[in-house]
């Protein structure tokens, strides 16, 4: 069976599963592609709202359980990579190579948390159109605004159905993530580590220090792109992808 092997994708916030489409078209001819909207967000109910990184992270586990997959590859960008993170520092054993895309380690600093704050202040004055108005914009390199506005216009008008409770628990649950920089060093599988060339929220440099610490790690810079790489870039990240794996898994 060609599709022993399996790739599981955890999308950004307050985003969905369809921002891997283009990886899953290339992925799924050789593994099996598994990604869900994160409890709260895309399609998936909010329930109460009470998220934590570690609630989002047994979900996570959860779903590798249920699904009786061995040892998938884990694929996540920005908070998808928060999970990701907390994820392999629970149980590395579960997985056989992580890609890392536009992510960090740090939890937030008072300023961070703070931002949260005034976000979770203006969904409830103002709505979440509102609030998505404001963070949509800053996900995007300016070029890609201007050029490819389509997609630009394509994730914005879907971010604005987000619904408000499961958007607030999600920043609830970052700013209240702990902060797994320790785990890098312990990280003992193959880690494919992207970042955009502009992406303002988890910069290259910040993504540069993650590749140094992770020891059997690549790092690669994604040109003419922001924060949203997958989406951004769709064929340099797939290629990036396509090598790395052929490279462990051929
Ligand atoms: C994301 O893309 O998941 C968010 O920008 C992460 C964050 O706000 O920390």
């Amino acid at each position: 069976n060609k599709k022993n092997k399996s790739i599981i994708f955890l999308h950004g916030f307050p985003y969905d599963s369809s921002m891997w489409d283009a990886q899953v078209e290339l992925l799924k001819e050789n593994y099996l592609c598994i990604r869900y909207d994160i409890r709260g967000l895309g399609k998936s109910p909010a329930g109460d709202g009470q998220f934590t990184m570690d609630s989002f992270t047994e979900d996570l586990l959860t779903i590798i359980d249920e699904l009786n997959l061995d040892k998938p590859i884990i694929c996540g960008l920005s908070m998808g990579g928060y999970i990701t993170f907390r994820a392999l520092e629970i149980n590395q054993a579960k997985f056989s190579a992580v890609i890392l895309l536009d992510t960090r380690t740090e939890s937030d600093n008072n300023e961070g948390k703070i931002k949260r704050q005034n976000g979770i202040a203006k969904i409830n004055k103002e709505g979440v159109i509102s609030f998505v108005d404001n963070f949509v914009p800053t996900c995007f390199w300016e070029g890609t605004i201007k050029n490819n506005s389509e997609l630009y216009n394509t994730v914005l008008n879907k971010s604005r159905r987000s619904n408000a409770i499961g958007v607030k628990g999600s920043l609830i649950a970052m700013l209240s993530r702990t902060d797994t920089a320790e785990t890098l060093k312990n990280i003992n599988i193959p880690t494919l580590v992207l970042c955009g060339e502009f992406d303002k929220l988890t910069p290259p440099n910040v993504m540069q220090k993650i590749a140094d610490e992770i020891p059997n790690s690549k790092f690669f810079i994604i040109k003419d792109s922001g924060h949203m790489t997958p989406l951004e870039q769709p064929n340099v990240v797939n290629e990036n992808i396509k090598n790395f794996l052929g490279g462990i898994f051929s």
